[in-house]
């Protein structure tokens, strides 16, 4: 907050914007609610379903610029809300980062495929990313908004895995999400656009495989040719401030990875 109070207001990129950010309690979405405040968003809302965490960010950003709200992205009744209530207290709605999702418990495999593990899943990442999308943009054409989108992807949404096939389908439907609505809503001047990390240390990936943040870190370096660099949650927080600035005016129907080099057993 003090780094873009520092800040000239002219070079802060979401100057004067509104925002929202599902799943920003933690992991990638807390790093992009800071970077969007530092970056000059008027206001940041948090959806999630970790109350505590997310009030503890939004605190952390300063209320005046940050609020949290409980929304489960899989209950389009919390949705409409969480899209009106924003646009009731902030006027409108610029950018939705769209990045709520659960990953697979168990490994998932196409012979051991658990169904009610992949309905729980796909409720989540693809209907709750749907409802997200849908929601979003009624608002953005509602408030003649030429607003942008922005969905979180994975390398799962383009290759293919030994284990996780519930997570890896959820993340390819995520791009066709983001194919048909960028197409759809791009006569309402709406860019629609993912973001698509390779696998990095945050609550999510370090609950799954059991392990610290360091040794998480350690694992996901196979996964990357790039040598010399962690990806951190700011990494992929600075490539949806890109996505969601007008830096990235012209850009719609991309699918951006931040994956270093994707490299499946290197
Ligand atoms: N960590 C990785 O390796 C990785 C890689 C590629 C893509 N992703 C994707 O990035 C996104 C963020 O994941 P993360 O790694 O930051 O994990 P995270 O667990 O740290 O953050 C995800 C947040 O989403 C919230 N959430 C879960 N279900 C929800 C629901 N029904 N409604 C609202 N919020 C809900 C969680 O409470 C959590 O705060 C996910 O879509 C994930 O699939 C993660």
């Amino acid at each position: 907050m003090a780094e873009a109070m520092s800040r000239n207001s002219s070079n802060l990129r979401l100057s004067g914007k509104i925002a929202i950010i599902t799943g920003g309690a933690s992991g990638i979405g807390e790093a992009t609610a800071h970077v969007f405040a530092n970056e000059g968003a008027s206001h940041v809302v948090i959806a999630d379903i970790q109350d505590e965490l997310g009030n503890q960010v939004a605190t952390s950003i300063g209320n005046q610029r940050c609020t949290y709200i409980h929304c489960d992205v899989a209950d389009e009744d919390q949705v409409k809300n969480l899209i009106q209530s924003t646009v009731n207290t902030y006027g409108q709605v610029d950018i939705m980062f769209t990045n709520a999702g659960i990953f697979s418990p168990t490994d998932q495999t196409v012979l051991k495929l658990d169904m009610s593990q992949l309905d729980r899943l796909f409720t989540i990442n693809v209907r709750g990313m749907a409802l997200c999308v849908k929601h979003a943009a009624h608002a953005m054409v509602e408030g003649r908004i030429r607003g942008s989108i922005v969905c979180t992807g994975s390398v799962h949404s383009s290759h293919g895995f030994l284990r996780s096939t519930d997570y890896t389908m959820s993340k390819h439907a995520v791009l066709g999400l983001m194919r048909a609505a960028s197409v759809q809503l791009a006569a309402h001047g709406i860019r629609v656009n993912c973001v698509s990390p390779n696998g990095l240390a945050t609550p999510l990936t370090c609950k799954l495989l059991g392990v610290s943040k360091e040794k998480a870190q350690e694992t996901y370096k196979g996964y990357a040719r790039l040598e010399g660099v962690v990806l951190t949650p700011k990494h992929v927080a600075d490539v949806v401030l890109f996505l969601a600035s007008n830096d990235a005016e012209f850009v719609t129907g991309l699918d951006l990875s931040v994956d270093g080099g994707f490299a499946y057993g290197k």
